[in-house]
């Protein structure tokens, strides 16, 4: 209880909230993590789904893999832990603070929850480009006919992701770099915090003097100042609910 009033105190006090995420907060919509019980890395080998390598040696099997879990996605919804993500970014923008998502997920749930100002680091699963020219498209929501997956301009149809030993977005690391210089609070979201450079922002933030809060269901390597421990679908809307009632105390009570 320490720790969530203090959290509720410091989010309501912020005036630069940024919100990093994880494949976690799309586990209570039905998706799999990466690691731990049920991930994908249990029985599959990354090295083998998830490099430019794995797609120049089996495009098909590449191909396959993230066509099925596009499905998935699309089939999804966003759950409470995106839409109290959602509200927050509200909520404080509304405050004239300043927010920003960075997810690493690469479902659209968060967008599809109301966020707006999302940083996706890992791209998205939605959209798929050719692998020679770059250009990029948005399949409908059916599965290929075959794999691998013809694209408009000679090459491969690949996921707009990004893979193991690919470089992240430039937009978005300048984007999570500007969130960086003015964040004061840093929400971690059921991310385990071991996948680079976002693993890093942690550090980066609690040393340009943010708060850091992890909410996840275990406790994970990253550094933070507080934990609250369980579902983000169930510990956020509590969050954000303490954060609003608090804020109209004064208002009512005027009133
Ligand atoms: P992981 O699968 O590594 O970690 C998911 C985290 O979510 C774990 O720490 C879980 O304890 C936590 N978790 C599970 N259910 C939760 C819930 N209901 N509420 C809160 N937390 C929960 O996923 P990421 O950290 O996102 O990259 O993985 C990072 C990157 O590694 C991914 O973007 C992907 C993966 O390999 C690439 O594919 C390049």
């Amino acid at each position: 209880m320490v720790d969530f009033d203090e959290v509720a105190t410091a989010l309501r006090r912020a005036s630069g909230v940024v919100v990093l995420t994880g494949a976690g907060v799309s586990v209570e919509s039905g998706l799999r993590p990466f690691r731990g019980p049920g991930g994908w890395w249990k029985g599959h080998d990354p090295a083998r789904l998830a490099t430019p390598e794995a797609f120049a040696a089996d495009p098909a099997l590449v191909s396959e893999w993230y066509d099925a879990r596009r499905l998935v996605a699309l089939a999804a919804e966003p759950n409470a832990a995106h839409e109290a993500i959602a509200e927050l970014e509200r909520r404080v923008l509304h405050g004239g603070g300043r927010f920003a998502l960075l997810t690493q997920n690469v479902d659209g749930l968060h967008q599809r929850a109301g966020s707006e100002r999302v940083v996706e680091l890992h791209g998205n699963l939605t959209v798929w480009r050719d692998h020679r020219s770059g250009r990029r498209v948005t399949p409908d929501p059916t599965p290929f006919a075959a794999y691998p997956v013809p694209g408009p301009d000679g090459g491969w149809l690949r996921p707009d992701v990004v893979w193991f030993g690919e470089s992240l977005p430039r937009e978005a690391l300048a984007a999570t770099e500007a969130a960086l210089a003015w964040c004061d609070l840093l929400l971690v979201v059921g991310t385990s915090a071991v996948v680079y450079p976002a693993a890093a922002l942690v550090g980066h933030a609690a040393w340009a003097g943010a708060v850091t809060v992890e909410v996840n269901v275990e406790v994970t390597p990253a550094e933070v100042d507080h934990r609250l421990t369980g579902p983000a679908g169930v510990v956020l809307p509590r969050l954000v609910r303490a954060v609003v009632s608090r804020a109209r105390r004064p208002a009512s009570r005027r009133g």
